[in-house]
């Protein structure tokens, strides 16, 4: 990992385009990677968020961390996941750090597995439904540059469309 002023990192907004770019894998588990892990959770947490990942941050490596209880124990760091078993489906609200005041409707797997590396390197398997599936889904499309804003029906189109309106002037200022 090359050297990220951690410092600096700020969650960053649809429509920058850096949220659209399809990230590179981790090769090098060191401290940098740790501390960039550790502020990504702070940051997450700060925001009330459940899942925050490398290109939210402007950082385009596949990493993203979670948490879906809000209880720090339950903090979770993910390098370079897969998702497989993917498994059922189900309609779910979801949100994004990335484009505030927007909400779709999405429909993904209901349960699935990840395989991952943890901040050492080591190899991770996990398997979760519901609520956790859907957050490893929506973070994984993030790292492939894919955002809800993909996967608004009309409907959701037209419920949005001021929201993401002022985000795009927001942008352009
Ligand atoms: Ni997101």
């Amino acid at each position: 990992m090359c050297a990220i002023d951690t410092a600096t990192l700020k969650i960053i907004h649809y429509p920058d385009p850096l949220l659209r770019k399809v990230c590179k894998p981790v090769e090098v588990f060191d401290q940098a990677l740790a501390s960039l892990a550790e502020r990504m959770l702070k940051m997450m947490h700060e925001a009330n968020g459940i899942g925050l990942a490398g290109p939210q941050v402007g950082v385009l490596r596949r990493i993203f961390v979670c948490n879906i209880t809000g209880d720090p124990q339950d903090d979770l760091v993910f390098i370079n996941p897969e998702l497989t078993d993917l498994e059922g489906e189900a309609e779910g609200e979801e949100g994004c750090l990335s484009i505030p005041d927007v909400t779709v409707n999405v429909r993904r797997a209901l349960s699935c597995t990840l395989t991952a590396r943890d901040l050492k390197g080591q190899a991770i398997e996990k398997s979760g439904t519901e609520l956790a599936a859907r957050c490893w889904q929506h973070e994984c499309d993030h790292l492939n540059g894919r955002l809800i804003t993909d996967r608004m029906s009309e409907a959701d189109k037209i419920a949005n469309r001021r929201s993401l309106k002022r985000l795009e002037s927001e942008y352009r200022r």
